[in-house]
This record gives structure tokens, C-alpha cells and sequence, in this order.
């Protein structure tokens, strides 16, 4: 961490004179949860100490100058333009955040800016998020809009949905902004309201397999996979017109009437129903330290995902298949949107270098893929961590 701001202030310093703010904005896991969030269901994200570090600095008119280090790529625009997507998906993120931002304050804004981070593009650890949060937080306060933290994950959600055209729920740009260090957000995705839940997880640890592949469907397929949830409200609204999402529904009622869904509606509203209640499970185990319970419900989880939801692929569940060998894998499951990017793990701390060795190799020989392993640690949101210029440091 500190030689990546070490690297963005220097690359700074390099270009502009003033003095600028340094924000660290995190990636996020899920422990379970997963497609119910625009479902207004509930999940279970937590931020973590993987994250993009800026460097930004107010500009007096409304150039907005921002160089991605790690892409090696920069891009100028002027805010007060009417903005509009651009063909390289980076850039939407902070294109659509900026615009969000000036119909909803007037303000059009100028800044320099540089980044880089720490946080693996297209693992499903929501870089993406990770982006829109920073760009919401430093402008947010570098140019005194008051905004709520509520409207600043939303702004983020309205960058995704506008610019880079994902359907996305709020989970991953609400983790960005709420998260808190050692603390699980069991969220509820209608009201909002939340519970924390301590995550030091005793003698266990999470660990993430990253499968190193994200395959082209992840996108579309998200936004279908809304539509089908979708076609499945619209079933249960002729039954009971006060039913406004799948979060009013129950695993039973979807039982009940599964010769009126097809197929494919029927087994999409069977996971987000039993996925709503898993979370709420899960709460509980986390709250009475049942680790075993709650290992279960990551398996059941990865399940439903893979076979009802399909959302996963060979690669995932070869690995969940392979963490269902081992005693000392207490659960595992795909996490995030899917069709590629990790598994999340609880393993025993003891056994996760073992275990992780294991699999890599087996994968290897499988997919011919070098697999990753990242431990990560459950951290705060989005802040601001120093305002010094590399002069004074
Ligand atoms: C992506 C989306 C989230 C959520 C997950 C699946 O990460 O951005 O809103 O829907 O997929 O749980």
C-alpha cells in the first residue's frame, strides 16, 4: 500500500503544483447473499484492505484530467459537456459518476486526478465500485455537496446502470461506502437498514481462489437474469397484487406454484427465495460463532447459484467441488456476478497455505491456469487517509 501511494503522489507531483487529497477506496467480498440485492433481498458484503488509491486535486474550471496508472492510460474531459458513455469501460465509471453529480447538485466539477491499486480487475472483487466510491467520495468533499452516504452508493449504482450499462443491485457501491474493519454488513436491500456482525471468525480464516477467468456472457447474462426475476414478480403480483419484488415471496409459495412458472422462472425464484433465507441463517450462525452452520449454508449457496441460478462455470465449481473434499473447508462458494472471478473460502487458518497449494496444482493440471490465492482482511470504507504533498512528506 504504501508504495502504491507513494507511486501516485510522485506521478502527481510530477504534473500538477497543488496539493492534492488522498482517498483509499476498497474492493468488497459477499459471504453470502448473492443476486437477491435487486431482488431487495438481503446480503452479507464486507469491505476489504484490497484498494484504489487517489490522488485528487480541485481545478478551478471544469477540466477533469485522471490518469490510471495501472492501465497506463489517462483521459480529459470537460464536465460541463454533455457527457456521454465512452467505448473504453473504465472511463464510464467516472464519466457517469460526474454527470450523476451535476444533475443532481448543478455543480460541474474540475479536478486533476491520478490512481492506482491493489485490487485484481474482473476477480469479482468490485474494482469497478471501488472506482465510482472514490471518485463520489473526494468529490464530494472537495466541493462541499453534502451528500448522504445513501445518495453517494447510488450515485455509483447510476453510473453502472447509465453509462456501463449493468443492472447492477447496491451491494458492492454500499459496501464500498459503509464497510467497517472486522465487520460483516448483513444489509437489507429495500429499507436499507443494516446489522453488523463481527467476522474474526476464531480459528478459521477466509480465503479467496481466484480462478483467473471471466467469461464474456458475465454481463448479459446479469441483466437477464433480472429479467427472469422479473418475469417471476409479475407471476405472484396476479395472485397477491401487494407482492412488489421477489423479497415478498417465499420458498414455499414458489413451491406451491410451480406448474404455473416455467422452468427456468420457477428454478430462478426457487434460489432468491432460499438465498433470502440463507442470509438471514447465516446472521445467526455468525452470531452464535457456528461456523459449521454457517460453512453449510456457503455450500448450499454455491448450489443454488450453480444449478438453479447458473451463474457459475467449470472453473468455480471445480474448485467448491474440490473444497468438499476437505474436512477443513468448512464452506465454499462462487461470489459475486459469475461466470468467472473467486470462490470464497472459510478454511482453518492453520491448513489454508496447505490447502491452497493443493489446489492450485490440481487446477493447474484441470485448466492449465495458474490459480491465485488472496487472503483478505474486512476493512473500512471509503476514506480519506492523508492530505500531505509529496514536498512536505
Ligand atoms: C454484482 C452486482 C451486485 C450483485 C452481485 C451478485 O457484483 O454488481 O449488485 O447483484 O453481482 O450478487
Amino acid at each position: 500500500m504504501e508504495k502504491i501511494i507513494e507511486n501516485i503522489r510522485n506521478h502527481f507531483s510530477g504534473l500538477y503544483d497543488e496539493e492534492p487529497v488522498i482517498i483509499a477506496s476498497p474492493g468488497r467480498i459477499n459471504l453470502i447473499g448473492e443476486h437477491t440485492d435487486y431482488n431487495e433481498g438481503f446480503v452479507m458484503p464486507a469491505a476489504i484492505d484490497r484498494r484504489i488509491y487517489f490522488t485528487l486535486a480541485q481545478r478551478e474550471d471544469n477540466r477533469c484530467e485522471v490518469h490510471a496508472l495501472d492501465l497506463d492510460d489517462a483521459f480529459v474531459f470537460n464536465s460541463s459537456d454533455g457527457l456521454s458513455p465512452s467505448e473504453k469501460v473504465w472511463q464510464n465509471y467516472i464519466l457517469g459518476v460526474v454527470q450523476r453529480i451535476k444533475e443532481l447538485t448543478g455543480k460541474s466539477v474540475g479536478f486533476n486526478c491520478v490512481f492506482s491499486g491493489d485490487i485484481p480487475i474482473g476477480a469479482g472483487l468490485s474494482s469497478s465500485a471501488a472506482l465510482e466510491g472514490g471518485f463520489v467520495f473526494a468529490l464530494n468533499q472537495m466541493f462541499d455537496l453534502n451528500l448522504k452516504k445513501l445518495d453517494m452508493a447510488k450515485i455509483g449504482q447510476w453510473a453502472e446502470h447509465n453509462f456501463v450499462g449493468v443492472k447492477c443491485g447496491l451491494m458492492d457501491q454500499y459496501a464500498n461506502i459503509y464497510g467497517q474493519a472486522d465487520k460483516a454488513i448483513q444489509l437489507d436491500c429495500r429499507s436499507y437498514d443494516y446489522t453488523l456482525f463481527d467476522t474474526n471468525f476464531d480459528q478459521y480464516s477466509i480465503l479467496l481462489f481466484d480462478t483467473q477467468v471471466k467469461h464474456e456472457l458475465g454481463s448479459s447474462e446479469y441483466n437477464v437474469r433480472r429479467a427472469e426475476c422479473h418475469e417471476g414478480v409479475e407471476f405472484f403480483q396476479t395472485i397477491k397484487p401487494e407482492i412488489k419484488s421477489l423479497r415478498d415471496v417465499s420458498p414455499e409459495m414458489v413451491e406451491q406454484h410451480k406448474n404455473d412458472l416455467s422452468e427456468k422462472v420457477y428454478q430462478r425464484c426457487v434460489f432468491v427465495t432460499s438465498e433470502n433465507r440463507r442470509v438471514e441463517l447465516a446472521g445467526k450462525a455468525l452470531a452464535s460463532k457456528d461456523y459449521h452452520t454457517f460453512g453449510q449454508l456457503l455450500y448450499a449457496s454455491h448450489e443454488g447459484l450453480s444449478k438453479r441460478y447458473e451463474v457459475s462455470c467449470e472453473e468455480l465449481d471445480f474448485l467448491v467441488e474440490l473444497s468438499h473434499q476437505e474436512d477443513l473447508v468448512l464452506g465454499s462458494r462462487m461470489m459475486g456476478g459469475g461466470f468467472g472471478g473467486c470462490t470464497i473460502n472459510l478454511i482453518e487458518t492453520e491448513r489454508c497455505e496447505a490447502i491452497a497449494e493443493k489446489f492450485k496444482k490440481q487446477y493447474k493440471d484441470r485448466f492449465g491456469i495458474d490459480l491465485l490465492a488472496h487472503k483478505v482482511n474486512i476493512s473500512d470504507g471509503v476514506k480519506q487517509i492523508a492530505s500531505l504533498s509529496v514536498k512536505n512528506a
